[in-house]
């Protein structure tokens, strides 16, 4: 039985709580994201979100509480944490792409490497993706050849390559030239439209409200708010969301 008949989440966050020496920015956080989720998560800035994002795939060792990612706790040390990361696809603020390598190196390195797959194969799925940004043309370009939108859909396609079950999103906008935004959410908003089940921190208002169907609020530690899209920017409850949002809207 596949483990959305069992309605099990994808990602099962069961008291998550993250400190950093004596600061404690993640607080008890208890959440469920299930296959097909598109879930945001808006704050202010320092409240905890990227920490959240980096701790549902062990980028930072959680002090408190479990993670459970299909099924399985990856928070248990015993876990080969490898494997299951290798299901959960990152995009960051920057790129990080191998500015030493081709866009057709950086996205075959990792498939060939951790999932032994052939060069062809590779190759050729690698191809697909990038046809399906509009960077066909593109592969034999280095990193440095290209436009920070451009790069940062290559990122995405990096992540893509590696058949992730779901895509976590850290600011994939907020360093990119405004004219550069609008083909990176593209890209993400078919991606949430093919069902790809996605985790987003961002700051743009406007994309949360199209795309999400779930959107959530993180302060002091925890997530103060959550609601559908509408509910959450047309009807918000909480003092300090209704403020957060009196500033970013
Ligand atoms: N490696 C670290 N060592 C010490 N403190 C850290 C570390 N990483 C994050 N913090 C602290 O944890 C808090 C939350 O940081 P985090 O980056 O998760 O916030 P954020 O919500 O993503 O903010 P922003 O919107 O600015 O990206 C901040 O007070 C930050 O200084
Ligand atoms: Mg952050």
């Amino acid at each position: 039985m596949s483990a959305n008949m069992n309605n099990e989440p994808l990602i099962r966050v069961q008291d998550l709580g993250k400190s950093f020496g004596s600061i404690h920015v993640l607080k008890g956080i208890n959440v469920n994201i299930y296959k097909g989720d598109v879930v945001f998560v808006v704050g202010p800035s320092g409240s905890g979100k990227s920490t959240f994002l980096r701790c549902l795939n062990l980028l930072e060792e959680p002090t408190q509480g479990h993670i459970f990612f299909e099924g399985t706790d990856i928070t248990d040390p015993k876990v080969n944490i490898d494997k299951h990361r290798q299901k959960m696809g990152m995009v960051f603020q920057q790129f990080n792409l191998f500015p030493h390598m081709d866009i057709m190196k950086n996205l075959t390195l990792a498939p060939m490497k951790l999932q032994g797959k052939s060069q062809q194969e590779a190759e050729t799925e690698a191809m697909q993706l990038l046809e399906r940004v509009g960077l066909a043309d593109r592969a034999h370009a280095f990193p440095s050849q290209l436009s920070g939108g451009q790069k940062q859909r290559i990122a995405i396609v990096r992540a893509l390559c590696m058949k992730p079950d779901v895509m976590l999103f850290d600011e994939p906008t907020s360093a990119l030239d405004p004219e550069m935004v609008g083909e990176v959410l593209s890209v993400m908003r078919d991606l949430a439209k093919e069902k790809m089940t996605m985790v987003v921190v961002t700051h743009e208002m406007g994309f949360a409200r199209e795309v999400a169907n779930r959107v959530m609020f993180m302060d002091e530690g925890y997530f103060m708010e959550e609601a559908a899209p509408e509910e959450f920017f047309g009807n918000p409850k909480n003092e300090r969301l209704k403020s957060f949002l009196s500033k970013v809207l």
